[in-house]
């Protein structure tokens, strides 16, 4: 790769929170179940009902046909010829029952389509002796057709199949749709309830990770016992979290500011007492970077979470690089599409750029040349924006790269040089993660250290 073409903003490993997140939610997970649970029960009881009442029913139609069979039977055996015409015109208006002969060439279907038939087929032929068909179409006519014999001749007994077929009472669908609608609301509610604690306990940590203690103290007095504890456990850590906060920002700050005043004093009494030029200058530039050792410090020790605005990356980066102008053992490139905006806090994102300016400079040169090449450049991606600084120096071992955002760490060249605090890396990474945003460290291919940053667009 070209030593002044910046690398592509991918090659940053990804770190953890990166990574697109799989899964359910607890909610719909529980929900899910609850819900498979409770259909399938209603199907097995549906089916136990109708195995139940299936066979009582057979035993009912069957009854029914066959005295509907006997009683024509009788009726046309002991009729003479006229009145069997009116007797059969008359069952087919009144009771839509129709008698035909039956022809032995008859192309016949038998009625045994399901269960209920087959029993109800079976039930009659007993009732009404072997010979009996029941059949659900007589030559391509559809219905319910019974063939009996008088005397010798058959004939076919044509009715409506409703008669012995399921019930075609539509009710039952919906005391079924009602019982699948009850249970699924059932079953939110239900998984409402369980989820209900879990997802008041995520939120409160997600605060607490964020640095807001005390923002969501969680309800100690709650019906259920084992969330009562959780509760009260996550109450009670969330105050000593807080209160070891508290102390360590007051100490740190109570530490940095009581320094100050002594050294502007002394300060003040090198500039005034000490004779030797050369040893006033470096006495002063002792004080100087004490000076920016303690800022560190006040930086690293600030409780307020940011105030996260619309910020325009191209103003922050811009007057970042116009503070470092005039170092003529620097330079900066800047790749920043027009009108890039960040969610983000104005004052603590430039402060983030000008660290990791600094580290470039004093960490960061070009061996050959000992001008440290800085490139800094950004790219929107979804709702996010990419920013990597780098630069062309000699990177840092890869062993070390975890520990570089450790509060305190400095590296080998760093400690000889003994400048800064190590403090700067860990403050980029605090205020990146405060604002949101991702921090991750890498060596680059061409050399040199890249940092790159990830913040919500906006
Ligand atoms: N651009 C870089 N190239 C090589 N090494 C670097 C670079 N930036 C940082 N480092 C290493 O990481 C260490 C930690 O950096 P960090 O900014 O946290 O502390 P510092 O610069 O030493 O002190 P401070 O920033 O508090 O003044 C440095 O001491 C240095 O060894
Ligand atoms: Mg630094």
């Amino acid at each position: 790769m070209d030593a002044t073409n910046p690398a592509p903003l991918e090659t940053a490993p990804a770190p953890l929170e990166m990574r697109p997140r799989r899964g359910f939610s607890l909610f719909w997970r529980t929900f899910f179940f609850l819900s498979l649970l409770l259909f399938g029960s209603i199907v097995a009881w549906l089916q136990t009902f109708r195995a139940l009442e299936s066979e009582p029913r057979a035993i009912q139609s069957a009854q029914q046909l066959a005295s509907l069979v006997n009683l024509s039977r009788a009726a046309l055996r002991y009729s003479d010829s006229i009145a069997r015409v009116s007797l059969i015109k008359t069952l087919a208006d009144e009771e839509r029952v129709r008698i035909t002969p039956r022809e032995p060439k008859d192309k016949y279907e038998l009625f045994e389509s399901d269960e209920l038939g087959e029993r109800t087929a079976e039930e009659l032929r007993a009732r009404l002796g072997g010979g009996t068909v029941v059949a659900s179409s007589v030559n391509g006519q559809k219905g319910l057709w019974v063939g009996f014999a008088i005397d010798g001749d058959s004939y076919w007994l044509l009715t409506d199949p409703s008669k012995i077929g399921p019930s075609r009472n539509s009710t039952w669908i919906i005391w079924l749709i009602t019982a699948a609608i009850l249970s699924l609301a059932g079953a939110a509610f239900i998984a409402r309830l369980i989820n209900r604690p879990l997802k008041q306990l995520s939120f409160a940590a997600s605060r607490m990770r964020d640095g807001d203690f005390d923002a969501s103290l969680l309800d100690e007095k709650v019906a259920t016992s084992e969330i009562r504890e959780v509760n009260i456990g996550f109450n009670r850590m969330a105050e000593q979290l807080s209160k070891i906060e508290q102390d360590r920002v007051i100490m740190l700050a109570g530490i940095s500011h009581d320094l100050r005043t002594p050294l502007a004093r002394l300060r003040l009494e090198t500039e005034m007492s000490v004779s030797d030029a050369d040893a006033r200058e470096h006495m002063a530039a002792d004080i100087t970077q004490l000076d920016a050792i303690i800022d560190k410090f006040l930086d690293y020790a600030r409780p307020e979470p940011p105030r996260l605005e619309r910020v325009s990356l191209n103003a922050v980066v811009d007057a970042a690089v116009y503070a470092v102008a005039d170092y003529e053992d620097m330079r900066v490139t800047v790749t920043i599409p027009d009108d890039m905006a960040v969610l983000a806090d104005e004052v603590e994102l430039s402060r983030v750029i000008a660290n990791l300016l600094e580290n470039a400079r004093r960490y960061g040169k070009t061996p050959e040349t000992g001008i440290a090449l800085v490139d800094i450049a950004a790219k929107a991606r979804d709702q996010w924006v990419l920013i990597k600084v780098r630069d062309h120096g000699m990177g840092v071992a890869p062993e070390t790269l975890s520990k570089l955002t450790r509060p305190f760490f400095r590296g080998d060249a760093a400690r000889t040089a003994a400048t800064g605090a190590g403090l700067g890396l860990a403050i980029v990474e605090k205020t990146i993660h405060r604002m949101g945003g991702v921090f991750g460290l890498a060596n680059t291919g061409s050399g040199g250290l890249a940092a790159h940053i990830k913040l919500r667009r906006n």
